[in-house]
């Protein structure tokens, strides 16, 4: 028998999660409440809706619906960059990160973002990030708001590793931290809830597009509408290569009055693992590389180039205005992940260990699935060598080594533009000295040389 609120009792057994309450009895005052907290934030027919949709084959696109997307080219005309310029002149742009992952494949501790990526000074993710968006401030006069999203599994430490690092120079009031919702992670069998010790759910950050619920859940984009910013330059915490809020893509999305832009890297191989972008039924989406039917994958254009080659490098600009009409549609679908949970068995009393086996479904939003609602819509292409090189694996590709050489290869190209032979040493140059080839050429002192391992700064 448990002594557990009889309310809470009712609405377990209708569900059948009756199971989380074994051992409640022996739980305290302070761990009674923070279960049946979050217990009672769960919604358990969608739940339940997500449990049955997992059973089911998920439909690729059929190739009937499909088209290549049309991709813009990588330079602005100077009427765009104009517009961007002003853009960020007039305070209308955020940048927003989203680093509320686990980062379960990298196997570090601490959030992603102190992994330390800098191949010279061993900065690290947060730090480039953060320094570029400084750098953008001071180049246009106006503060860009950096909107960092956490989850429990990264909060506390991001905002003491922030507050610690006194902001990387930014103002405090423009570094505006939120936290994204969780999902609770279920038995992929049976569907009841997972629990991670006793008393307290298995759950997990719910995607990085539960960062849309979330920026208005948290009032941020109340926050951005007051603040005058009219577009979110979103990006992920794993890829220290990108260029954040440039102003030539910014007045790219500006001109075309897209309500939601993406940047493309150009797949060359059909097996290359990165989501591709699609028109699908006319709309602008995104094919994940699992999906894309094998007879598309393949095909090529006359001058050789993959037909659907419009890689996903996960860099988006938006417009408040399609955030906020998104949001107040409740929010994006979930896809189901079969993971392999630990987890505490409350009737056999003992944490079990899955081995491997995908015991468990979790529930995650992603972000490129805004993408379909948007009215307009515009992708442009970049370079892998010049935007993409993320940090996802201990070893082999994306992973620290394949990032240091990315960042050295990028910015000894910006060093041998400006006639500077690198001689093969490792180069680093901060954000805050040069964000791109042409501010680098104009702040080289004259003679310049490199003798050895080089970080400017
Ligand atoms: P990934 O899907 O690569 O996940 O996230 P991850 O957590 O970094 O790594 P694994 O899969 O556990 O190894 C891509 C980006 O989305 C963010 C991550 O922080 C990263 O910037 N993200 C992911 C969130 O912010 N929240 C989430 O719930 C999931």
């Amino acid at each position: 028998m448990t002594d557990a609120p009889a309310e809470l009792i009712e609405r377990l057994k209708a569900h059948n999660q009756s199971h989380v309450l074994t051992g409640w009895n022996a739980l305290g005052t302070a761990q009674r409440a923070s279960f049946a907290a979050q217990l009672s934030a769960i919604d358990f027919r969608e739940l339940e809706q997500h449990f049955a949709q997992a059973k089911k084959p998920v439909e690729p696109p059929q190739s009937g619906h499909v088209a290549p997307l049309p991709v813009a080219p990588a330079v602005a005309s100077p009427h765009e960059r104009a517009l961007g310029e002003e853009a960020l002149r007039r305070g209308e742009v955020a940048g927003l990160i989203v680093a509320g992952g686990q980062g379960s494949r990298l196997g570090f501790e601490k959030p992603k973002g102190m992994y330390p990526v800098g191949p010279v000074s061993g900065a690290t993710l947060f730090q480039v990030h953060a320094e570029k968006i400084l750098a953008v401030s001071r180049r246009y006069g106006k503060p860009v708001p950096f909107l960092v999203m956490t989850s429990p599994a990264t909060d506390v430490e991001t905002r003491a590793y922030f507050r610690d690092n006194l902001f990387f120079g930014l103002a405090e009031s423009d570094v505006i931290f939120f936290e994204q919702g969780t999902m609770p992670a279920v038995c992929s069998r049976t569907g009841r809830l997972l629990l991670e010790a006793p008393g307290k759910l298995a759950l997990s950050p719910n995607g990085h597009g539960g960062t849309i619920t979330a920026l208005a859940e948290r009032g941020v984009l109340r926050e951005l509408q007051r603040r005058g910013v009219k577009h979110v330059y979103y990006f992920q915490v794993d890829n220290p290569l990108l260029k954040i809020c440039d102003a030539g893509f910014v007045g790219q999305h500006v001109a075309a009055r897209s309500e939601a832009s993406s940047k493309v890297v150009f797949k060359e191989r059909p097996e290359e693992k990165v989501g591709v972008f699609a028109l699908i039924d006319g709309k602008c989406g995104m094919i994940e590389y699992s999906d894309l039917p094998k007879e598309l994958a393949g095909v090529r254009d006359a001058d050789g180039q993959l037909t659907y080659r419009a890689g996903n490098p996960a860099i988006h600009l938006f417009t408040v205005e399609f955030l906020d009409r998104i949001t107040s549609t409740g929010g994006l679908a979930y896809h189901v992940a079969r993971k392999a949970v630990p987890h505490f068995d409350p009737e056999a009393g003992k944490p079990i260990d899955p081995a491997g086996e995908l015991n468990g479904l979790k529930f995650e939003r992603f972000i490129f699935d805004a993408l379909p609602l948007a009215e307009r819509w515009l992708a442009v292409e970049t370079s892998r060598a010049e935007e993409f090189a993320p940090l996802k694996n201990a070893t082999g590709a994306d992973s620290p080594a394949t990032v240091r050489d990315a960042q050295i290869a990028l910015h000894s190209g910006w060093l041998s533009a400006a006639g500077v032979p690198t001689h093969k040493h490792p180069i680093e140059i901060s954000p805050l000295f040069a964000l791109d080839a042409d501010e680098l050429k104009r702040k080289l002192p004259g003679g310049f040389r490199v003798t050895g391992p080089t970080y400017l700064e």
